[in-house]
């Protein structure tokens, strides 16, 4: 078995550790339990106490490698192998008991992400991915859509919650796409909108003020199912750049174009 396969196989049972818990947790938070770190930005418990979870169970794998986490329950250090962790995407869903939510954990190896699992813990799907190694859903293997035209896509975003700095140019993107695509869905989840984009349920995804755990295992994912991603620009600084577009690749040109002509 390959290293990096060895590594994802011990990545899912870490997430799975997770999951259980998160999973026991749901619709036991009341008011008492939320605490609000930024504008909108909610976080209980069940986040802190998941985000430990992994971080003991992933030191179990590689005792050299580093961690940024969104919870910060391990301090960030930097290292060639680092652990990007989400230890709950959606926790706004997760404390309304909107049933889209997850947990997001990928590897880094210097500046390339290698392993990413995301687990969407409602549906119990639990999508995979390593470097070369193909992407999955429960064992099956997935791949994006084949939609050549815009006409013919279903579009996912995050709306700003926070960051209303470039509110006006998103509305223009997404007024556009909402008059030129079959329509615009937004889960509350960017690694399960990643993964949906992975398995071609959405054609594409885009959001602004993402953070690294919002898209790194999310993006190896879309990748390694044949998808693209990059930042609004087009280039490479989607992880820290806080722009993501993602997509089935080919509808990557029209989609820079439209947010090209629109995002200045
Ligand atoms: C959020 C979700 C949401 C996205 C936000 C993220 P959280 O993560 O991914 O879909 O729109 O930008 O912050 O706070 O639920 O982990
Ligand atoms: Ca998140
Ligand atoms: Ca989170």
């Amino acid at each position: 078995m390959n290293h990096l396969l060895d590594i994802q196989e011990q990545t899912i049972l870490a997430v799975e550790k997770a999951a259980t818990f998160i999973k026991s947790e749901i619709g036991k938070t009341s008011n008492s339990d939320i605490e609000t770190k930024a504008l909108n930005s909610l976080v209980t418990y069940v986040d802190k106490e998941a985000e430990k979870i992994l971080v003991r169970e992933l030191q179990k794998i590689m005792q050299d490698a580093t961690f940024l986490t969104e919870e910060n329950t391990i301090a960030t250090t930097h290292g060639e192998w680092q652990w990007i962790i989400d230890p709950l995407d959606g926790t706004t869903n997760f404390i309304h008991q909107v049933p889209v939510f997850g947990i997001s954990v990928g590897l880094k190896h210097k500046d390339e992400i290698v392993v990413g699992v995301v687990q969407e813990l409602n549906r119990n799907e639990l999508f995979y991915a390593s470097k070369n190694n193909g992407a999955f859903l429960n064992a099956n293997n997935i791949a994006v859509s084949s939609t050549t035209t815009l006409a013919d896509s279903l579009i996912a975003t995050g709306f700003p919650y926070y960051d209303f700095e470039h509110l006006d140019n998103y509305l223009s993107v997404f007024k556009y796409l909402m008059t030129s695509t079959r329509g615009i869905r937004r889960l509350g989840s960017a690694a399960i909108d990643l993964c949906f984009t992975a398995c071609g349920r959405f054609d594409a995804f885009f959001e602004y003020s993402l953070s690294p755990w919002d898209v790194a295992a999310g993006a190896i994912i879309l990748q390694e199912a044949g998808g693209k991603v990059s930042d609004f620009d087009g280039g490479n600084n989607w992880l820290h750049g806080r722009q993501m577009l993602a997509s089935n690749a080919l509808l990557s040109a029209d989609l820079l174009q439209v947010i090209q002509a629109r995002y200045k």
